[in-house]
Formats: C-alpha cells, structure tokens, sequence
C-alpha cells in the first residue's frame, strides 16, 4: 500500500517568522504520517525555522530545490549534503518554475536526482505539459520523456522511493484544474512508465501526486483516484486552514 502523500509548495513566499506561525497552527491537527504523509516545501532561508518549529511533530520537511554538488564554487547554489544535515527529507525537483525561468533541463534534474539520493533524501519530481503540447495530442508522449530522462540511470529502489508530480502546467496557479479523470490518466500513463523502464514492483511502490489548482473543494475527487497517491499544492498550501483541510482530505 502506497501512503498517501499531500505536500506544499510555499515557492517565493513566506518569511521565517511566518513560517513558525504556520507550523504552530497545524502542528497538533495533522493527521499521523502512516495514515497520510504531510510535507511542506519552503523557501531556503526559512528551512531552518521550519525545521526547529515542525520538529517532533508529524510534518516533513522539502526544500524546493538544491544543486546537484555538494560543495564547490557554485556562488548562490543550494547543497544537498547541507540540506540532509539539516533534517531535510524532500527535495522538489524540475518544478516547471524552474524548467521554464531558470532554464533548467532534464539533465540538471536528473543529475539533481542522483545528489539527493546520494545524501539520502528523497525528490519529488515535477513533470507536466504545456496547454500547446497537450491541444497537439502529444501530452502523454511529453510527459513519458520527461519521466525516461530525469530517472535515467536510478536505481530500482531509487524510483520506488520517488515522489512523482504530475502538474499541468496550465493548471499551475490559474485555478484551472485537470478534472480528476485526466489527472488519473496522466498519473496511470507515468506508473506504466515506470514499470516499462524497471518492473510492476517498482511502479507498484512510487507514488505519483498531481499538483495544479488542488485546493479543499476538489482534493477528495482527486485523491479518490487510484493512480493518483497525493497532491503538491501551491495556492491553497499558504494557509493553515486550508493546509489542514488538505490533509485531512478522508474525514
Ligand atoms: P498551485 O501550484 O496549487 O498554486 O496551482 C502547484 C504547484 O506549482 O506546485
């Protein structure tokens, strides 16, 4: 059984103090991990206040990014070695922000990939087509590359310990959602994938989340899907009610 997995995505937003603030509001509601795993994805600078303020609570911690050295002249650059010291165990990876702004490519991420293993966390990697590609019928196709290239060379327990986000990026942040059938679709399309590329096993074990315009009023439908094992949410992560309505998508 795949534990469900409901993650936030804070992107640039919120200041350390913030943070605390939110993690004091959620922490004694969340639900227990082996039940639906919670994780927020903060900005850098706010990891350590997420981290001291989440600890002995149920909440995980992601960060939204590293580089894939460790240490090294790489002047602005974020490190794996540092993040896993830290407490961190997630780390969002080939977020279509970041394939798109920062220029970002399927060789980054997947280098990417193999460091935060390397440390011994666990990425959560972002994929998804642009409204063009899907009008032109060839999201599946797009998606399936995307998934070929950034696991390229990961090892059968590696893939089964990835988080995979399937986000549309036409429905990140416009408050357009994928109906829940075409989210299962996409998410079916990527665990068949995955058991091309390695076996049934392994893509019995990872868990493939949507993420895109998830908020209270739609996430059950979504969750209710079988491909479908948890949501990377934006929006509708920010604040503490709706966090914790989010996660607490079963009752
Ligand atoms: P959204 O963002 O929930 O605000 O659409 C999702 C994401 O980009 O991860």
């Amino acid at each position: 059984m795949r534990t469900p997995i409901i993650a936030g995505n804070w992107k640039l937003n919120k200041n350390p103090q913030e943070t605390v603030e939110f993690v004091n509001a959620v922490k004694a509601e969340l639900p227990n991990s082996s039940d639906v795993e919670t994780v927020i994805c903060a900005p850098a600078v706010d990891l350590p206040a997420l981290l001291e303020s989440a600890k002995g609570s149920e909440l995980h911690v992601g960060a939204e990014n590293c580089y894939f050295e460790n240490e090294g002249a790489y002047t602005g650059e974020t490190s794996p070695m540092v993040l896993k010291d830290m407490g961190v165990d997630y780390v969002i990876i080939g977020h279509s922000e970041r394939r798109e702004y920062f220029h970002e490519t399927d060789e980054d991420i997947n280098k990417k990939a193999k460091a935060i293993f390397a440390n011994g966390m666990k990425p959560i990697l972002c994929c998804g087509e642009s409204l063009e590609t899907r009008e032109a019928n060839k999201a599946e196709e797009f998606v399936e590359g995307q998934i070929k290239a950034d696991l390229e060379g990961l090892t059968a327990e590696q893939v089964s310990n990835t988080v995979i986000a399937y986000e549309p990026i036409w429905a990140i942040g416009t408050g357009k959602t994928a109906t829940a059938d075409q989210a299962e679709e996409m998410c079916r399309a990527i665990r068949n994938t995955v058991a091309d590329l390695y076996d049934e096993s392994v893509a019995e074990k990872v868990r493939i989340q949507y993420g895109g315009s998830v908020k209270p009023a739609n996430v059950k439908e979504i969750m209710s899907k079988e491909d479908i094992d948890g949501g990377l949410i934006g929006g509708a992560a920010l604040q503490p009610d709706s966090f914790l309505q989010l996660a607490h998508y079963k009752d």
